[in-house]
Order: C-alpha cells, then structure tokens, then sequence
C-alpha cells in the first residue's frame, strides 16, 4: 500500500477510535490565530517550499490534515488510543509511570485536555494523557542515563518537534533547563512557536528551518528526535545528522517507531541509517526499553518503543 493511502487510512481510522477530545476553552484571538489563513503561517510555508527542494518526509502529504484547534489530538502529532482496552493500558501506564518517577515530576507537570488531548482521571483530580506521561518517562529515562538533576542547566535542541511537546514539560520541570525546537515541516514550526508561548515556556526558542545555520556550536547537551526520524527521508536524515556533527553535540536521544532505526522513504521504502551514525561517530551506549521494568506493560502499556542513546567524540574528525 503506498504512503498515502496508508497515511489516509490511519487518519481516518483515528476518529473511530475511543476517548474524548476537546478543544477546551480557548479565547476568541486564539481561535483567531489558530486559522490556515494565518499569515505567519503561510509565510513558513512558502519559506520552506523554499529551503526544501528535495522532499523530507510523508508530512508533505499529512501536514493539510492538521486539526490547528485540536493539534494535541488522535493522529496529528502523538497518537493516544487504540480500539480496544485503551483506558487499561492508561491504568498500567499511569501506574508504571509513577513507580518511575524518581524526580517527581507528577507533581511538577499537569494536564488539561487543552487543544484535543485525550485524557482519562483513574484518581480524582489527577488528569493523565500520552503527552504528560510519556514525556515523564522519557525525561526520568534521560536524567537517569545522563546523570543532570532538577536544578542543573541542561539544553537540548529538539529535533522535528511536533507542536512543542517535550520541550514543554522539560522546560516546566527543570527551572535552568533550556530547548530549541525545530521542524522540517512549518504547520509544526508554526504550532510549536504558539503552544511554547501560549505555555509561557521562555526558555525555548523555536527556530525555523531556514534558520538552521544560526543554531550555534557548543550550545547543547543533547539533541532528540522522537517518532520524527522514523518519518523522515534518510536524505533528510543525514542532513540533520551532519548539523549535529557541525554544533558538536555530544549526546543523541533517538526514539523510533519500530525496532530498527530506518527512514520512511517517499514511495514507502524504509532504509536504515545506521551506516549515516556510524559515519558521524555516534556510538551506541544505551538501549532500553520504555517499560523496560515489566514485561507486562511493556506488551499491554501505551505505544511501546526503544529509547535509543548515542554520544559522540566532540573531537571527532566528522
Ligand atoms: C509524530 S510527530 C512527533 C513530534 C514530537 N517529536 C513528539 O514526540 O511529540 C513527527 C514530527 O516529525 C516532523 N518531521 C517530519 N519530517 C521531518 C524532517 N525531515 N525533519 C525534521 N522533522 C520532521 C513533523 O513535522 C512532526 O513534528
């Protein structure tokens, strides 16, 4: 089945699915911004057409599917149910995640079903979604392989960033922490760009693509992508690998759809990359599993996957 059709089926497919989304009580300017006539909007689009002349993922085909009101929602950027025993694998994940949560970020961070999330509430008053708890394990994952704690100044540069997702729970919970979160795809720069200021998380600075050359050496811990590579064309790939090379970041957190790291080519082929971090120097030096503490939520928990962890020699000649 070729990308299109595969992507059209799984959009669809996601408004049967079950769970509540809403957009939530948003002021009228935000409604307002929030348009596709939105001139900022239009701008990073004919910026990109610009910048990307060869083609950097299926978004291409997807982006025209975004729901701007309800961006958190099933399928735009993070997908959150599944047909059957959604609300258990919630439960089991919840409770998993908790468990986890060595730096209490339960108590930092908070959800609000704003702009389509889908939530569930196992405890009163405790409001959970896939945005808030799969950014809590990813960042207990990081904290602990990396060793930076609550208080400490740690950067990332956020690679296909969504509409800000992690960058903003990361920089809600570290006080000195700080992200840059850039896209290949400008709906995403656009999204992200609204929902980091509308969260009021000054410390991320959302850099478009054709800005990519100003993002300066030396100025990041680690540099993530996750579900975007698995998008992504290994042209594109490669791109971003180099840039990583050329600002000397040392650390590379990588969460990929499937079990192997490999591109989504444009008719449907997928081709892996190992060879391109190999040729930068990233080194394998952690792989382990989201629920990699139990067996059982690891089969029946909420979107499964390998949590990848590379670091490379900044006095690497690459
Ligand atoms: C499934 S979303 C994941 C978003 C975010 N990382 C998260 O976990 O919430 C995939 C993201 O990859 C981005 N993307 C697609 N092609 C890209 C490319 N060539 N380079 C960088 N990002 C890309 C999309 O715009 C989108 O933001």
């Amino acid at each position: 089945m070729n990308v299109k059709l595969k992507a059209a089926l799984w959009h669809y497919s996601g408004f049967f699915k079950p769970g509540r989304s809403r957009v939530g009580e948003l002021p009228a300017d935000v409604i307002q911004y929030l348009s596709p006539d939105n001139p900022f909007l239009k701008e990073l689009k004919r910026r990109y057409a610009v910048f990307n002349e060869s083609p950097h993922s299926s978004w291409a085909s997807w982006e025209g599917k975004v729901n701007l009101l309800k961006f958190r929602g099933e399928n735009d950027y993070v997908s959150q149910t599944y047909f059957l025993n959604t609300a258990r694998r919630y439960e089991m994940t919840l409770a998993y995640a908790e468990a986890m949560d060595t730096l209490g970020l339960f108590s930092l961070l908070k959800e609000d079903e704003l702009f389509g999330a889908k939530t569930w509430e196992f405890v009163p008053g405790q409001r959970i979604s896939r945005d808030l708890m799969d950014s809590i394990i990813e960042i207990t994952f990081l904290s602990q392989a990396l060793g930076f704690k609550l208080n400490d100044r740690f950067r990332i540069l956020d690679i296909g960033a969504g509409y800000g997702r992690f960058s903003h729970r990361f920089t809600t919970a570290f006080p000195n922490g700080s992200a840059t979160c850039i896209d290949a795809v400008p709906t995403s720069t656009f999204l992200s760009d609204f929902y980091l200021k509308f969260r009021n998380c000054d410390r991320v600075k959302v850099v478009p693509l054709n800005h990519v050359a100003d993002l300066q050496n030396g100025t990041y811990d680690l540099a993530m992508n996750i579900h975007s590579w698995s998008e992504c064309t290994k042209q594109f790939i490669t791109f971003w690998l180099d840039r990583l090379c050329d600002l000397k970041v040392p650390y590379l957190f990588i969460v990929p759809h499937f079990g192997n790291l490999s591109s989504l080519e444009t008719d449907g082929a997928s081709l892996t990359y190992d060879d391109e971090l190999e040729r930068c120097g990233f080194k394998l030096v952690l792989k382990q599993r989201k629920f990699h503490k139990s067996k059982l939520v690891d089969s029946l928990g909420v979107f499964p996957a390998d949590y990848w962890l590379f670091k490379r020699e900044i006095n690497s000649r690459v």
